[in-house]
């Protein structure tokens, strides 16, 4: 469904990505691992054409059932962001606008993406946030996202990335400032929607453990590079020795499950 090829991105003069090849299938889950500064974000962004200004695509492809990405004009992306491709990130409150409530936000978000009316965003926005567990909805609406804890900031930046039952949701770090409990649920909640939506998940990860658990390969990046493919619940069988060596480094995950 997605197909990214030969892809080499530079900032200024230096290279994040080299020659990045990878191709993701329908319904499949998809995590990278990797150190600080290896490229994971840069595969996201490219992806989505949300680069900084001080970047350049110096070559390669990015096929999304079978639409060359890199050649889409503002217009076409208007209509793929946020209904077709949706991204979380690692920290939906410090995303979200800190002097408005979540509700003329999310109202907000459901409108630029639809013709829907002011009373069916509204209607939407609760559907949503009910799925993901949310508890006192009408609350939360009215809420500014300062009132609301990590776990259910995330929980709204997911709703809002499912309104529109995107085939492809990247996320980035998507549970990494989270407790571990909170983690776990998170974790779940994201495979439920996985399952019912069919969605195809691109997700970056720090936690190898739930990397382990929940997607269906992982690939170890480096510098810019992937090294190391593995397959769901291989991760600590790896017999590649940068593989091994980010397990060890990371020696209270190792073999752990914390999901
Ligand atoms: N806006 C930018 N300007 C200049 N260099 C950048 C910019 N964004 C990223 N880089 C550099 O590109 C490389 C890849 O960065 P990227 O953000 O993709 O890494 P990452 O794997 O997501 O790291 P982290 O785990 O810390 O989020 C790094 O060397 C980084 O310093
Ligand atoms: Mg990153």
């Amino acid at each position: 469904m997605i197909d990214i090829k030969n892809l080499t991105v530079n900032y200024e003069k230096k290279t994040a990505l080299k020659n990045f090849s990878l191709s993701i299938k329908e319904n499949e889950i998809v995590a990278i691992v990797g150190e600080s500064g290896s490229g994971k974000t840069t595969v996201l962004r490219t992806i989505l054409n949300i680069l900084p200004q001080n970047s350049q695509i110096i070559s390669g492809k990015i096929y999304f059932q079978n639409k060359s990405l890199l050649d889409l004009n503002l217009n076409d992306w208007q209509n793929l962001r946020g209904n077709e491709i949706a991204i979380i990130f690692q920290d939906t409150g410090n995303m979200l606008n800190p002097v408005r409530t979540i509700g003329s936000q999310f109202i907000e978000y459901i409108k630029a993406h639809s013709k829907l009316s002011k009373k069916e965003a509204l209607n939407l926005s609760k559907q949503m946030l009910k799925k993901m567990n949310l508890q006192n909805v009408e609350n939360i609406l009215k809420s500014y996202p300062f009132e609301l804890s990590g776990g259910q900031c995330q929980r709204i930046g997911i709703a809002m990335a499912m309104t529109f039952k995107p085939k492809l949701l990247l996320a980035d770090e998507p549970t990494s400032a989270l407790d571990a409990n909170t983690q776990a649920q998170i974790v779940q909640e994201l495979l439920k929607l996985h399952d019912e939506y069919k969605t195809t998940i691109l997700m970056i990860t720090h936690n190898l453990a739930v990397a382990n658990y929940m997607a269906d390969r992982i690939l170890i990046m480096k510098d810019g590079e992937i090294i190391d493919f593995v397959d769901k619940n291989k991760l600590f069988n790896s017999k590649n020795e940068y593989t091994k060596e980010l397990i060890n480094s990371i020696p209270n995950l190792k073999g752990k499950r914390y999901v």
